[in-house]
Parts: structure tokens; sequence; C-alpha cells
């Protein structure tokens, strides 16, 4: 019997990337994540994957891939947040651009066959001229965070062209769902859900009128699958197609966690993009990939989990 294939998730102890490392453990790979656990968790992470504890931008990196050789590579580690860019954009581009090249450069020397990216849709085409809005509409950052994603793009594509290392670029709009860190500054669900479910007050940025495309975990990781072997040299938005408003999703929440309270409106944020949703045909027809949750049923089994791990979220 042939040896399993050996996949590298960065981030695989955050949000996006454990359930990734569920997945691709259930179809019977190896599994190894790079994570410093500045965001991610370990309780996130599935004990059959083999955690190397570092920093993306260490040139410790390289040995990891020395040792593992994977064919696969999910690349996921990243400053994430929006307004931590805008405060502090140098250690963003350090994460999200320089670390990013050298996990490339390690990928490059190490025989990797394909990176698969975790890139955003949901601010890369700044306020969009045309909504949902597709791959091809103009790139317009408004942040350090958008800017620096959208590098790391342009290092894939020129290291296809130079080196021949395959990719393919996935684009996610506004990602929700269990194990969302509910105590960063981004995601909007885990953070109501839990101040809901503990009784606190709950902010709303701005009117609460901004659209965004609120998209799935496990719809976001089945496009990961998909594009193992399909998208080559290609980039794809990952979203559902139309937006919801912070203020809905905040009432669906009320709705499924009984809150009692309305939310507090404070003044909008640097960088925020005000109305989007991405244009999904492409990855339909190219990656096979559609999105299967909507946006109640989604809700509710995040509300779930955060009742059922209220102990666990509550840790930091
Ligand atoms: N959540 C979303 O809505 C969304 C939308 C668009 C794109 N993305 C992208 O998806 C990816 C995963 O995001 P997430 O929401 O799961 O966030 P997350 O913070 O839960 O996951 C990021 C993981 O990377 C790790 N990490 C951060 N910096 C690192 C470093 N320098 N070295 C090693 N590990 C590091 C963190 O500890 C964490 O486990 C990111 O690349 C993000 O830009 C997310």
């Amino acid at each position: 019997m042939s040896s399993p294939k050996t996949a590298l998730v960065t981030g695989g102890a955050g949000f996006i990337g454990s359930h990734l490392v569920d997945r691709l453990l259930s179809l019977g790979y190896r599994v190894a994540v790079v994570d410093d656990l500045s965001t991610g968790r370990l309780r996130n992470l599935n004990p059959a994957a083999v955690l190397y504890l570092a920093d993306i931008s260490q040139t410790s990196i390289h040995g990891v891939l020395q040792q593992e050789r994977p064919s696969l590579v999910f690349h996921l580690a990243a400053q994430i947040s929006v307004s931590y860019s805008t405060r502090d954009p140098i250690r963003d581009a350090e994460c999200n651009v320089l670390g990013a090249l050298r996990l490339l450069e390690a990928a490059r020397a190490c025989g990797v066959s394909k990176v698969i990216y975790s890139s955003t849709g949901g601010v890369l085409y700044g306020e969009p001229e045309v909504i949902p809005c597709p791959e091809t509409h103009p790139i317009a950052p408004l942040s350090p965070y958008a800017t620096s994603k959208y590098l790391f793009e342009q290092y894939l594509m020129m290291y296809r062209r130079l080196h021949g290392l395959n990719y393919t670029i996935l684009r996610y709009g506004n990602v929700y769902g269990p194990r969302q860190d509910p105590h960063g500054e981004a995601g909007v669900v885990a953070i109501f859900t839990q101040a809901m479910l503990e009784d606190k007050e709950t902010h709303i940025f701005g009117d609460g009128d901004q659209e965004k495309d609120f998209v799935y975990v496990g719809d976001v990781v089945d496009a990961n699958i998909r594009a193992i072997d399909r998208g080559d040299g290609d980039v794809f938005n990952i979203g559902t197609g139309s937006g919801t408003t912070v203020n809905r999703v905040f009432d669906l929440l009320k709705g499924l966690t009984g809150y009692p309270h309305s939310a507090q409106y404070g003044p909008p944020r640097a960088g925020d993009v005000y109305r989007i949703s991405l244009e999904c045909s492409k990855a339909r027809r190219q990656l096979g990939w559609t999105p299967q949750t909507k946006v109640e049923e989604g809700l509710r089994h995040t509300v779930e989990y955060f009742r059922n791990h209220c102990d666990a979220t509550l840790q930091n």
C-alpha cells in the first residue's frame, strides 16, 4: 500500500484551517500544521495532525517543509484583522507578505506541487462598482490587510511563471461558523453570538446596513478540497452571491439566542467595505463548487456550537 500524501496547512489551528485539517484527515491525508497560535487555539486542532509551533515569518519554515515534503500546501496563516493592519501595516506585511514569501520559497525548494491560498474577496475590490462583484473587477484595496493579501496573490502568479509552481487562489467573502474567535476584531457572527449568550452589550460599527457576503466555513473547506485537482493557476470568488446586512445578522442571532437587548451603534471603522457580495459562477463552472449552507442554517449551527462550547470560548 502506498503511503498517504502529506498536506501542509499553515494556520491549521485557526478557525478555517482547523476545519480544513479535519476534512483532509478524513480524506486520508497525513496533515502537518504550521501555526504560531497567535490567534489559533490548540483545542481546535485535530490531535491526528502534526503541529509545528512556528511563525511563518521565521526561517524555520524551510526545515518544516524539508522534513515533511508535502505535495500540497494550504496557506491560511495570516494577520487577519483589517483594523490592526491600519494601525500596524508593517507587522501586517511582515506576516502576510514576507512570511508568506518565505513559505513560498520553501515550497519551491522542496518540490511542492500546488499551493492553495486563502485570499479575500470581501475587501480586495474596495467598494465594488458591480454587485455581485466578479473576479475581473478592478482591485482597489482600502486597507493594508487587503493590499498584503493581494500582493501574495501576485507572488503566486509570478512563481508559476518563473518556477512552474502551481496554485489556486480562493477569495472568500465573510466566513463564519463554529470555532471562529469571538474575542478578535474580525468575525461579527462569532462576536455577536458570544456576547448574546453571555448577555453582554453588542456593538455595531456604522449604521448596520452595510452588506457582506456571509459564507459558511463548511462550504469554504469544500472549495479548498475541490481546488486540490482543479482550478490550476486561477482565482475564484468563494461566497454566496448575495449580501446580508449586519442588522439582519444581528436580528437572526437575536432570535436564535433569545437575546433581549438592542445593539449599540458606533462610528464606522476605517478600511471597512460598505456593500459587497461575490459573483461565484466561475467557481461553479470550474471547481464544481456551490455553497450549500443558507445563512439561517449556518447561523443555527454556529449558535449551537457556541452554546455547547461556552466554557472553551471563554478561555483565551
Ligand atoms: N474569516 C474570514 O472571514 C476570512 C475572509 C477572507 C479571507 N480569510 C483568510 O483565511 C485565512 C484564515 O483565516 P481565519 O478566519 O481562519 O483566521 P484565524 O486567525 O482563525 O486563523 C489564522 C491562523 O494563522 C495563525 N497565524 C497567524 N500568524 C501566523 C504566523 N506568522 N505564523 C504561523 N501561524 C500564524 C494563527 O494562530 C491562526 O491559527 C486567513 O489567511 C485570512 O486572511 C478569512
